[in-house]
């Protein structure tokens, strides 16, 4: 339901499950999560996330939420989204959402988590939840807050407000609006952009914009502190004694 290809340091992930506009279930959110540790044990060096068939992604599993105890929908539902969530805005590699279909509620948050977004003009973008008397609780009120600004949150979130593709450009929304069809053009284009670019410059730049933008910054530091020493005689000379039984000469 969440496929993943990575060739030629493009991983292409896709949401497959276009029957229902590939509207988020708990085991997709799982899958999402996976898809993230082996994109970062992957080659990829950029990600083009889009959704299959008509649609980006119609948000969250409504039908779900009908089985889910609260305790469940706060704990496990809404956790579970923000596991995978968190693993794809964090990923190290930059990620495009080619946005070829409606991106509303878990699917706005999900393209939120993105470093770029491209839409084709005739895509609809909003947080209908309110309206179906639940909250946006996989980042919408936080993430997409700090990525859009609060007022355009606010105009979607408790305004009911659903913009099309233009709009959203102008508001920040989306980054780039192509014509029908066109959006996974742009995206490639995009993505040999930042193949063209330095690797390591691009996933260090990367870390430390997450960093700026709260995406668990204590990771992060401490992610940068253990490739440099992780690189220093120090861990040479520390593993040699260790493997020789004898005390470590750091002198
Ligand atoms: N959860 C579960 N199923 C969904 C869904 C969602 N979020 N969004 C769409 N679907 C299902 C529909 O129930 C329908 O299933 P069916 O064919 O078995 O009846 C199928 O996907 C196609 O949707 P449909 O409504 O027929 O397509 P449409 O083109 O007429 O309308 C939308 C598209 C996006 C406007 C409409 O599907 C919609 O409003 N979806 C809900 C969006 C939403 O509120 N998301 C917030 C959840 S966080």
């Amino acid at each position: 339901m969440i496929d993943l290809s990575v060739q030629d340091g493009i991983a292409r992930l896709v949401l497959n499950r276009p029957d229902k506009l590939n509207a988020l279930t708990a085991e997709m959110c799982d899958m999402l999560a996976t898809r993230c540790r082996e994109i970062e044990r992957s080659t990829a060096r950029i990600v083009i996330l889009s959704g299959a068939g008509k649609a980006f992604c119609a948000g969250g599993d409504i039908e779900a939420w009908a089985g889910e105890t609260p305790e469940a929908f706060g704990d496990h539902w809404v956790r579970d989204g923000h596991i995978a969530f968190d693993a794809l805005a964090r990923l190290t590699v930059p990620v495009i959402a080619q946005l070829d279909g409606h991106a509303l509620g878990g699917g706005l948050e999900l393209a939120a988590c993105a470093d770029l977004r491209i839409a084709e003009q005739h895509i609809k973008i909003g947080q209908p939840e309110t309206g179906l008397g639940i909250i946006p609780g996989w980042s919408g009120t936080q993430r997409a807050v700090r990525r859009f600004g609060g007022q355009v949150v606010r105009r979607m979130a408790l305004f009911g407000e659903v913009f099309d593709a233009e709009e959203a450009r102008r508001l920040g929304l989306v980054d780039h609006v192509t014509a029908t069809g066109a959006a996974h053009v742009l995206a490639e284009g995009l993505a040999a952009r930042v193949l063209s670019r330095g690797p390591q410059a691009t996933k260090l730049t990367k870390m430390l914009i997450n960093a700026a933008d709260r995406e668990d910054p204590e990771r992060i530091a401490e992610a940068l502190a253990g490739r440099i020493a992780a690189g220093t005689d120090e861990l040479r000379e520390g593993l040699s004694a260790f493997r020789e039984k004898r005390k470590p000469d750091f002198s």
